[in-house]
Protein backbone atom coordinates (compact mmCIF):
# COMPACT_ATOMS: atom_id res chain seq x y z
CA UNK A 1 0.00 0.00 0.00
CA UNK A 2 1.53 3.54 -1.32
CA UNK A 3 1.20 6.13 1.67
CA UNK A 4 1.51 9.37 0.47
CA UNK A 5 1.94 13.15 1.60
CA UNK A 6 -0.30 15.98 0.83
CA UNK A 7 0.56 19.49 2.32
CA UNK A 8 -2.09 22.21 2.83
CA UNK A 9 -1.00 25.46 4.44
CA UNK A 10 -2.30 27.82 6.82
CA UNK A 11 -6.02 27.09 7.48
CA UNK A 12 -6.71 29.48 10.62
CA UNK A 13 -9.58 31.35 9.20
CA UNK A 14 -13.18 30.13 9.83
CA UNK A 15 -14.36 29.58 5.98
CA UNK A 16 -11.30 27.17 5.42
CA UNK A 17 -12.49 24.64 8.32
CA UNK A 18 -13.59 21.95 5.58
CA UNK A 19 -10.24 22.62 3.59
CA UNK A 20 -9.14 18.68 4.07
CA UNK A 21 -12.92 17.02 2.94
CA UNK A 22 -12.94 19.40 0.21
CA UNK A 23 -9.28 18.35 -1.07
CA UNK A 24 -10.62 13.98 0.01
CA UNK A 25 -13.39 14.66 -2.08
CA UNK A 26 -11.23 15.98 -4.57
CA UNK A 27 -9.12 13.14 -4.86
CA UNK A 28 -11.82 10.68 -4.64
CA UNK A 29 -13.65 12.00 -7.54
CA UNK A 30 -10.78 11.51 -9.98
CA UNK A 31 -11.10 8.04 -9.50
CA UNK A 32 -14.64 8.21 -11.33
CA UNK A 33 -14.23 7.33 -14.49
CA UNK A 34 -17.21 8.00 -16.36
CA UNK A 35 -19.03 11.45 -17.03
CA UNK A 36 -22.59 9.83 -16.76
CA UNK A 37 -24.60 8.35 -13.85
CA UNK A 38 -27.88 7.22 -14.13
CA UNK A 39 -28.22 6.71 -10.49
CA UNK A 40 -25.98 7.59 -7.95
CA UNK A 41 -26.37 7.43 -3.94
CA UNK A 42 -24.75 9.66 -1.79
CA UNK A 43 -23.25 8.27 2.19
CA UNK A 44 -22.74 10.64 4.62
CA UNK A 45 -23.39 13.45 1.35
CA UNK A 46 -23.42 16.79 3.94
CA UNK A 47 -23.31 19.97 2.41
CA UNK A 48 -23.02 18.75 -0.54
CA UNK A 49 -18.94 18.20 -1.02
CA UNK A 50 -19.60 15.05 -3.68
CA UNK A 51 -22.16 16.79 -5.11
CA UNK A 52 -19.90 20.25 -5.79
CA UNK A 53 -17.05 18.19 -7.26
CA UNK A 54 -19.29 16.00 -9.79
CA UNK A 55 -20.77 19.53 -10.90
CA UNK A 56 -17.32 21.17 -11.19
CA UNK A 57 -15.90 17.88 -13.30
CA UNK A 58 -19.08 18.41 -15.70
CA UNK A 59 -20.06 14.85 -14.68
CA UNK A 60 -23.82 14.83 -15.06
CA UNK A 61 -26.64 12.47 -13.37
CA UNK A 62 -30.60 11.24 -13.70
CA UNK A 63 -30.60 10.64 -9.92
CA UNK A 64 -28.76 12.13 -6.81
CA UNK A 65 -29.76 10.42 -3.73
CA UNK A 66 -28.07 12.57 -0.68
CA UNK A 67 -28.30 10.53 2.50
CA UNK A 68 -27.01 12.29 6.07
CA UNK A 69 -28.31 12.03 9.58
CA UNK A 70 -28.27 15.91 9.57
CA UNK A 71 -31.19 17.50 8.58
CA UNK A 72 -29.23 21.13 8.93
CA UNK A 73 -26.59 19.83 6.71
CA UNK A 74 -29.42 18.33 4.01
CA UNK A 75 -30.77 21.82 4.00
CA UNK A 76 -27.49 23.63 2.67
CA UNK A 77 -26.65 20.86 0.44
CA UNK A 78 -27.51 22.25 -3.43
CA UNK A 79 -31.40 21.25 -4.44
CA UNK A 80 -32.67 20.03 -7.75
CA UNK A 81 -35.74 18.41 -9.36
CA UNK A 82 -33.15 15.19 -9.71
CA UNK A 83 -31.70 15.17 -6.30
CA UNK A 84 -33.36 13.76 -3.18
CA UNK A 85 -32.24 14.18 0.11
CA UNK A 86 -32.88 11.66 2.46
CA UNK A 87 -32.61 12.07 6.14
CA UNK A 88 -31.14 8.72 7.04
CA UNK A 89 -28.97 6.60 10.19
CA UNK A 90 -26.24 4.44 8.61
CA UNK A 91 -25.77 3.01 11.67
CA UNK A 92 -29.77 2.10 12.03
CA UNK A 93 -30.13 -1.60 11.23
CA UNK A 94 -31.68 -1.92 7.93
CA UNK A 95 -31.11 1.60 6.30
CA UNK A 96 -31.02 0.85 3.39
CA UNK A 97 -33.77 -1.51 3.27
CA UNK A 98 -35.61 1.73 1.50
CA UNK A 99 -33.44 1.39 -1.56
CA UNK A 100 -33.72 -1.45 -4.18
CA UNK A 101 -30.83 -4.18 -4.76
CA UNK A 102 -28.66 -2.65 -7.43
CA UNK A 103 -30.93 0.49 -7.19
CA UNK A 104 -27.22 2.69 -7.93
CA UNK A 105 -24.90 2.47 -10.67
CA UNK A 106 -22.73 4.72 -8.37
CA UNK A 107 -22.36 4.40 -4.44
CA UNK A 108 -20.03 7.06 -3.14
CA UNK A 109 -19.20 8.20 0.77
CA UNK A 110 -16.37 10.87 1.59
CA UNK A 111 -15.07 11.18 4.60
CA UNK A 112 -18.42 10.09 6.39
CA UNK A 113 -17.94 6.15 6.80
CA UNK A 114 -15.66 6.42 9.80
CA UNK A 115 -18.38 7.05 12.04
CA UNK A 116 -19.51 3.68 11.30
CA UNK A 117 -20.46 1.91 14.96
CA UNK A 118 -20.50 -1.49 12.87
CA UNK A 119 -18.47 -0.86 9.53
CA UNK A 120 -19.03 -5.10 8.47
CA UNK A 121 -22.69 -4.61 9.02
CA UNK A 122 -22.88 -1.25 7.04
CA UNK A 123 -21.06 -1.97 4.16
CA UNK A 124 -22.94 -5.51 3.90
CA UNK A 125 -25.63 -3.58 3.86
CA UNK A 126 -24.13 -0.96 1.18
CA UNK A 127 -22.58 -3.61 -0.98
CA UNK A 128 -26.36 -4.56 -2.05
CA UNK A 129 -27.12 -1.81 -3.67
CA UNK A 130 -24.65 -1.10 -6.35
CA UNK A 131 -21.63 -2.92 -8.21
CA UNK A 132 -19.21 0.35 -8.27
CA UNK A 133 -18.23 2.16 -5.20
CA UNK A 134 -15.75 4.56 -4.23
CA UNK A 135 -14.94 5.63 -0.37
CA UNK A 136 -12.98 7.56 1.75
CA UNK A 137 -12.59 7.40 5.51
CA UNK A 138 -10.56 9.33 7.61
CA UNK A 139 -8.16 6.91 9.64
CA UNK A 140 -7.57 6.84 13.27
CA UNK A 141 -3.94 8.21 12.78
CA UNK A 142 -6.08 11.67 12.08
CA UNK A 143 -4.39 14.14 14.59
CA UNK A 144 -2.40 10.97 15.89
CA UNK A 145 0.26 13.29 17.72
CA UNK A 146 -2.54 15.60 19.30
CA UNK A 147 -4.03 12.22 20.82
CA UNK A 148 -0.85 10.62 22.00
CA UNK A 149 -0.21 14.34 23.65
CA UNK A 150 -3.17 14.25 26.44
CA UNK A 151 -3.19 10.77 26.13
CA UNK A 152 -6.77 9.57 24.59
CA UNK A 153 -7.85 7.11 22.27
CA UNK A 154 -8.93 8.01 18.65
CA UNK A 155 -12.97 7.48 18.37
CA UNK A 156 -12.79 6.60 14.76
CA UNK A 157 -11.49 3.48 12.83
CA UNK A 158 -8.42 1.88 12.74
CA UNK A 159 -6.78 1.44 9.14
CA UNK A 160 -6.84 -2.34 10.03
CA UNK A 161 -10.00 -2.43 10.88
CA UNK A 162 -11.63 -0.57 8.01
CA UNK A 163 -9.51 -3.11 6.02
CA UNK A 164 -10.47 -5.66 7.80
CA UNK A 165 -14.38 -5.09 7.14
CA UNK A 166 -13.69 -4.40 3.48
CA UNK A 167 -12.21 -7.93 2.98
CA UNK A 168 -15.06 -9.56 4.01
CA UNK A 169 -17.35 -7.60 0.78
CA UNK A 170 -15.13 -6.48 -1.67
CA UNK A 171 -12.03 -6.68 -4.08
CA UNK A 172 -10.47 -3.09 -4.22
CA UNK A 173 -7.30 -0.62 -4.77
CA UNK A 174 -6.52 0.90 -1.84
CA UNK A 175 -4.59 4.56 -1.40
CA UNK A 176 -3.72 6.24 2.15
CA UNK A 177 -2.86 9.45 2.28
CA UNK A 178 -1.56 11.85 5.20
CA UNK A 179 -2.19 15.35 4.92
CA UNK A 180 -0.69 17.66 7.17
CA UNK A 181 -2.52 21.34 7.62
CA UNK A 182 -0.73 24.21 9.12
CA UNK A 183 -1.68 26.72 12.12
CA UNK A 184 0.31 29.44 13.72
CA UNK A 185 -1.24 28.34 17.05
CA UNK A 186 -3.03 25.37 19.09
CA UNK A 187 -5.25 27.67 20.01
CA UNK A 188 -5.69 27.64 16.21
CA UNK A 189 -6.06 24.20 15.60
CA UNK A 190 -8.93 23.57 18.50
CA UNK A 191 -10.92 26.50 16.76
CA UNK A 192 -10.46 24.34 13.36
CA UNK A 193 -11.64 21.43 14.77
CA UNK A 194 -14.37 22.63 17.01
CA UNK A 195 -15.14 23.89 13.38
CA UNK A 196 -14.13 20.89 11.12
CA UNK A 197 -16.42 18.50 11.81
CA UNK A 198 -13.33 16.16 11.84
CA UNK A 199 -13.93 16.01 15.52
CA UNK A 200 -11.83 13.11 16.69
CA UNK A 201 -12.32 12.82 20.09
CA UNK A 202 -10.69 16.32 20.35
CA UNK A 203 -14.22 18.39 21.32
CA UNK A 204 -14.66 16.50 24.94
CA UNK A 205 -11.21 17.73 26.28
CA UNK A 206 -11.01 18.84 29.76
CA UNK A 207 -10.00 22.31 30.09
CA UNK A 208 -6.55 20.64 31.83
CA UNK A 209 -6.35 18.73 28.99
CA UNK A 210 -6.34 21.89 26.28
CA UNK A 211 -3.59 23.88 29.17
CA UNK A 212 -1.92 20.51 28.51
CA UNK A 213 -1.81 20.74 24.65
CA UNK A 214 -1.23 24.10 24.68
CA UNK A 215 2.29 23.81 26.43
CA UNK A 216 3.28 20.50 25.37
CA UNK A 217 1.95 19.85 21.38
CA UNK A 218 5.21 20.39 20.08
CA UNK A 219 4.21 20.15 15.70
CA UNK A 220 3.01 23.24 14.08
CA UNK A 221 0.36 21.45 11.90
CA UNK A 222 -2.84 19.09 12.64
CA UNK A 223 -1.93 15.39 11.08
CA UNK A 224 -5.30 13.59 8.57
CA UNK A 225 -5.05 10.01 7.35
CA UNK A 226 -7.48 9.12 4.61
CA UNK A 227 -7.92 6.06 3.06
CA UNK A 228 -9.13 5.70 -0.46
CA UNK A 229 -11.00 2.77 -2.06
CA UNK A 230 -12.05 1.92 -5.32
CA UNK A 231 -14.00 -1.33 -5.31
CA UNK A 232 -13.05 -3.69 -7.80
CA UNK A 233 -15.68 -6.14 -7.70
CA UNK A 234 -17.92 -7.75 -5.14
CA UNK A 235 -16.84 -11.08 -3.68
CA UNK A 236 -19.05 -14.15 -4.31
C1 LIG B 1 -17.05 15.22 7.31
S1 LIG B 1 -18.67 15.31 6.68
C2 LIG B 1 -18.44 14.89 4.96
C3 LIG B 1 -19.52 15.47 4.07
C4 LIG B 1 -19.34 15.23 2.58
N1 LIG B 1 -19.38 13.82 2.26
C5 LIG B 1 -18.06 15.85 2.06
O1 LIG B 1 -17.11 15.13 1.80
O2 LIG B 1 -18.02 17.08 1.92
C6 LIG B 1 -19.41 13.79 7.31
C7 LIG B 1 -20.90 13.73 7.12
O3 LIG B 1 -21.34 12.44 7.52
C8 LIG B 1 -22.56 12.58 8.21
N2 LIG B 1 -22.75 11.42 9.09
C9 LIG B 1 -21.97 11.04 10.14
N3 LIG B 1 -22.48 9.95 10.72
C10 LIG B 1 -23.60 9.62 10.02
C11 LIG B 1 -24.57 8.58 10.15
N4 LIG B 1 -24.48 7.68 11.14
N5 LIG B 1 -25.58 8.52 9.25
C12 LIG B 1 -25.69 9.44 8.26
N6 LIG B 1 -24.80 10.46 8.09
C13 LIG B 1 -23.77 10.54 8.97
C14 LIG B 1 -22.42 13.90 8.96
O4 LIG B 1 -23.69 14.45 9.31
C15 LIG B 1 -21.66 14.75 7.95
O5 LIG B 1 -22.53 15.48 7.12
Amino acid sequence: MEVVKEFSKFANEYEKHNIIQTAVVKKLCERLDKVFYKNILDIGAGTGGVYEELHHKNIKFSNFVALDFSQKMLDIHHSDCNIKKLCLDFNQKNFSSVFKVHEFDLLISSSALQWSHDLSQVLQELSLLSHNFLFSFFTANTFKTLHQCVNIESPILSTELIIEALNKFFNYDLELVEYQLKFDSVRDMLHYIKKSGVGGGVKQLSYKQMKMLMMEYKLDYLEFEVLFVKVKSKKK
